[in-house]
């Protein structure tokens, strides 16, 4: 069976080299989509690549409707998928304020992770893995003891809610006072392996049996322009293609049970408390 690949936001940075990666990693009749918000740059993207295996999708995350839409196309067209890279995110600007930053941020990097949970998730074939890309700040050790509950044993819907009130916090300054972290990424990102967390609860069971990972995972300091103006030194950061070796192993490799529901740096689980 030819094997069914998405990645989200791959025209560039991270998602770029999750993509070029999966073609290089393909056989002849595997599939990888390599979509992004603009068509334009979604092309460029795939002229560069110039693969055979390597087929583009116009696709805003923050759409729900066409998330789902893109799904049940991909589950007509193929019977299913077998890897979902769910990369696309929104950036931060230094300098710029934080209520101006998160509406888009949490459109983007939550709600857009969560769409593409709901509606890949039963489209995934057994055996398959669908990975989030998160960051080392996305586990509950980053908040305050008293915002814990907010994210642990929350279902999908619940921390939507989260992190729309989080939200609304921001742009009302009202977020400081409640004890949230002033660095939105900091937030967004434990929401992002909170939503891993709420579906692999209730699913682990039935993909132990299969075979099917569900994780988060970080690829640690990428030099790409969404981290560039961060930092000062980038020479400890690596490429977006070593980056990415890391979680299409994962993605392709033997299943380790210990990764499920997980956020995972360099093959190792970083602790949610
Ligand atoms: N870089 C790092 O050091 C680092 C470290 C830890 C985690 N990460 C995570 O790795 C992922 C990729 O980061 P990156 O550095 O490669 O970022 P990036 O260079 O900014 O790439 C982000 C991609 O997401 C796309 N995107 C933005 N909004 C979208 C939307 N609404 N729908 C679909 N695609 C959208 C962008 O498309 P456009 O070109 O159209 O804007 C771009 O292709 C992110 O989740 C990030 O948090 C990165």
């Amino acid at each position: 069976m030819s094997r069914i690949s998405i990645v989200t936001g791959a025209n560039q940075g991270l998602g770029y080299a999750l993509a070029e990666g999966l073609a290089h990693r393909a056989s002849a009749d595997d599939v990888v989509y390599l979509t992004g918000r603009d068509a334009g740059r979604v092309d460029e993207a795939a002229a560069k690549i110039d693969h055979p295996a390597i087929r583009t999708h116009v696709l805003d995350v923050r759409d729900g409707d066409a998330v789902a839409g893109f799904a049940a196309q991909l589950a007509e067209r193929h019977g299913g998928v077998d890897a979902v890279f769910s990369n696309a995110a929104a950036r931060l600007s230094p300098g710029a304020a934080n209520s101006e930053q998160v509406v888009p941020f949490v459109e983007t990097n939550n709600l857009g992770t969560t769409h593409i949970l709901r509606s890949f998730l039963p489209v995934l074939r057994p055996g398959g893995a669908l990975l989030i890309v998160a960051s080392s700040f996305g586990t509950l050790r980053q908040l305050p003891p008293h915002l814990h509950s907010r994210f642990e044993g929350r279902s999908l819907e619940e921390v939507d809610a989260t992190m729309l009130a989080w939200r609304d916090a921001v742009v009302n300054g009202t977020a400081g006072a409640e004890g949230w972290p002033d660095w939105i990424n900091i937030p967004s990102k434990v929401g992002q392996v909170a939503a891993v967390r709420a579906v692999a609860a209730q699913r682990r069971e039935a993909d132990a049996a299969s075979g099917t990972l569900i994780a988060a995972v970080c690829p640690g300091l990428i030099d790409t322009d969404a981290s560039r103006p961060w930092f000062a030194d980038m020479s400890g950061a690596a490429s977006p293609a070593e980056g990415a070796k890391p979680l299409l192993d994962l993605a392709l490799g033997a299943r380790r049970p210990e990764y499920y529901g997980e956020l995972v740096q360099f093959g190792r689980v970083l602790r949610w408390l």
